[in-house]
């Protein structure tokens, strides 16, 4: 055992639906431990906008495995902020769309896609460690996670926040709309059969509906150090 834990590359999986915080916490709680972070959302987004642009039919198993841009998909930072390239074209803005999102779900909800991306999302499991945010961190991508992380808000709060968010980066959106294409999203993840979004067992579950990012990050820090100080112990 104390040879596993030894070579054992220690993560902190962060789940939960959009608009919770989930990305911001992640980055920030990596950078306090100078770890690697994953945003396994931007594979997801990537690898529809790439299926989308090919003109792939989600329904064809072929022309989905065919995609194979998985490898092509890279993170660049740029001014504080992270770039998602595909190809060494930069996407960000388009992926990162309430368009680019719906279609991310609609292909994260094919289990070719998910295999796809398995290998991919393991391999950002680097020293000195990985905090890894997405759906099914917990549950599937890294069951043995060190620490599990569950972020949750109302509905009614995570569209405002993306809502302000999309105003912000100069999108025309409709804050009834965003609530109800929130709410079909949310649906078509909790409900599919291959890695559903729900909370892995154990985790810790935070409801960040009405706390600062900087309230949730401290929380998740004690959570993430109790977690650390009992897998090295
Ligand atoms: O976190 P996000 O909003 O960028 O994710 C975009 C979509 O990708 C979301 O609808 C669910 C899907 N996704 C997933 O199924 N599994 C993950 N680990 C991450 C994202």
């Amino acid at each position: 055992m104390i040879q596993d834990s030894a070579l054992k590359v220690p993560v902190v999986a962060i789940d939960g639906p959009s608009g919770t915080g989930k990305g911001t916490v992640a980055a920030r709680v990596a950078g306090r431990l100078g770890w690697h972070v994953l945003d396994s959302g931007a594979l997801y987004r990537a690898f529809a906008y790439a299926a989308r642009l090919k003109g792939v039919n989600p329904d064809d198993f072929q022309e989905v495995v065919d995609v194979d841009v998985d490898s092509q998909i890279t993170f660049q930072s740029a001014a504080g902020e992270v770039r998602i390239m595909l190809a060494g074209e930069d996407v960000t803005d388009a992926v990162r769309s309430e368009e680019g999102g719906r279609a991310a779900s609609v292909y994260a909800a094919i289990p070719a896609v998910r295999s796809i991306l398995l290998a991919r999302q393991r391999a950002a499991r680097k020293l000195p460690g990985l905090v890894a945010d997405g759906r099914d961190m917990g549950t599937v991508v890294f069951s043995d996670a060190d620490a599990k992380i569950f972020l949750d808000a109302s509905p009614k709060v995570r569209a405002e926040r993306r809502y302000k968010q999309l105003k912000e980066k100069g999108f025309d959106v409709n804050l009834a709309r965003l609530e109800k294409e929130i709410a079909e999203r949310d649906r078509k993840d909790v409900t599919r059969a291959e890695s559903p979004l729900i909370p892995a067992e154990g985790a810790f579950k935070v409801d960040t509906s009405h706390k600062s990012i900087d309230e949730v990050v401290e929380q998740v820090m004690v959570v993430v150090h109790t977690c650390l100080r009992k897998s090295t112990s």
